[in-house]
């Protein structure tokens, strides 16, 4: 499949579908802001739900938090973002339209729509951070930013952490929620947008060169194999190390996890080695003392901190990409069960007869107890077959004349489309377990 045209392709069964819609479309959009519609805010549930329960429900040395998004503005000044959170900008002094210096692609497409060579400004440092106001005085109001990162509400709360529950390091916070950048170019889809959502963990060990590179590589391996797990293809997948020039300004290691997207290799998730960073930046600013004191030893420290920080939409641009099959005419979504909006659709073979209608409606309602289930009356049994692939339905069951004399009905798998004959009673239970057997 051309790769540029698969980009295309999702984007157009997105909107058509209810993943994914342009933000704010009837008054002409908002750039960098997207919707997630009936079926995308379900993929997007499940994701963050997976993530959670594989980062805290199944590990015991992570705790989750649900922080503030609008913090002191003296956490943006402690956190270095208020100074260099930055990108380089050039503007085309032609059309004035804006660009990230360090992305050349995007120039030379832009010097393509002009006749002659356009002049460019020299690169200045442009901050991404988010700027509003709050206070009910005008005038008055604070100057506040919407949080350029998920991950300083962690640092704030650190402290609080440590002195209200029972961990112990090495030990790490989790968090997931939404980030604003002020993006200069966003663009490919909901790859680079300027609302997104983050999910991180801070994982806090002791100051230690030896214990710093192991955690930092235990990290990437568990990520990487996460991904895998949800059934992005290994080879769609790679590590980017940041050479020092590269490195956010609070990393002291920083590897990205990349995925082999349409337009070429793309930033999927990033690990990144902060150091003791932000906690003696945030300990120096607020005048609080934020060390560590080690149970087993009695001494205090400022611990390390190994991030794996990931973007939601990101991570749900690349399982998508990696889920659209054509096979002839019939397009699927190759969705990890687990990932789907819906785990299973009935049907009654025709709407026109309500005994079928019944039992179907019957089996709906019960199914529907435990698993998000979709129901279709509509058209022929063809076409509903079509419209749950398209957006990865799993199974599909259907009531048909048989299941009224014997109680079994069809089921259909979405990857094979091969159906086979199931007694209702048996039904919820081998749902149950396609659902949670990996299917790649
Ligand atoms: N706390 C560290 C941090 O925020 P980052 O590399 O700037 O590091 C982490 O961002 C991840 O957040 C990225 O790898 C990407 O998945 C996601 N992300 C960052 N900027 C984004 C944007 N403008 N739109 C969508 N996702 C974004």
């Amino acid at each position: 499949m051309d790769k540029q045209n698969l980009l295309e392709k999702l984007v157009a069964l997105c909107k058509r579908r209810g993943i994914i819609f342009p933000g704010s479309e009837i008054y002409g959009g908002l750039g960098g802001t997207w919707d997630f519609g009936p079926v995308g805010a379900e993929i997007k549930k499940n994701l963050k739900d997976l993530w959670w329960k594989e980062m805290v429900q199944l590990r015991d040395d992570v705790v989750g938090i649900d922080s503030a998004i609008i913090l002191n503005p003296r956490v943006w000044e402690a956190s270095g973002h208020v100074e260099a959170f930055t990108d380089p900008l050039v503007e085309c002094k032609v059309c004035h339209a804006r660009f990230r210096a360090d992305h050349p692609e995007e120039i030379a497409e832009h010097e393509k729509t002009h006749d002659k060579k356009p002049q460019w400004t020299d690169p200045q440092k442009f901050n991404l951070l988010v700027r509003s106001y709050l206070g009910v005085l005008e005038g008055k109001e604070t100057e506040v930013f919407l949080r350029g990162e998920i991950t300083q509400g962690v640092h704030v709360d650190f402290k609080n952490v440590v002195n209200s529950t029972r961990v112990r390091i090495p030990f790490g916070i989790a968090q997931i929620g939404k980030a604003f950048r002020n993006e200069i170019t966003p663009g490919n889809f909901i790859f680079r947008s300027r609302e997104f959502e983050q999910m991180e963990v801070q994982f806090f060990i002791k100051p230690d060169e030896q214990e710093g590179m192991k955690w930092f590589e235990y990290w990437k391996k568990n990520r990487l194999d996460w991904y895998i797990s949800l059934g992005i293809s290994p080879d769609h997948l790679r590590f980017h190390d940041h050479e020092e020039g590269e490195r956010a300004h609070y990393a002291k290691a920083a590897t990205d996890i990349e995925y082999d997207a349409p337009w070429g290799w793309a930033e999927f998730m990033g690990i990144h080695h902060r150091g003791d960073w932000d906690l003696s930046r945030h300990q120096k600013f607020s005048g609080q003392d934020l060390t560590y004191k080690d149970p087993e030893t009695g001494g205090s420290f400022l611990p390390w901190d190994i991030e794996t920080s990931a973007g939601v939409d990101r991570s749900i641009l690349f399982l998508l990409l990696e889920a659209y099959q054509e096979d002839g005419k019939r397009v699927y979504l190759k969705l990890d069960p687990r990932l789907a909006a819906y785990k299973a659709a009935v049907f009654p073979l025709l709407a026109n007869k309500p005994e079928l209608v019944e039992k179907a409606n019957i089996i709906y309602q019960k199914l529907k107890q435990d698993l998000m289930v979709a129901w279709d009356s509509r058209g022929n049994i063809g076409g509903r077959y079509a419209a749950q692939d398209e957006i990865g339905t799993p199974f599909c069951i259907t009531v048909d004349f048989q299941t009224l004399e014997d109680n079994t009905i069809t089921i259909r798998d979405r990857d094979t489309a091969q159906q086979e004959r199931v007694k209702i009673e048996d039904l919820a239970r081998m749902l149950s377990s396609k659902i949670n057997e990996p299917k790649n």
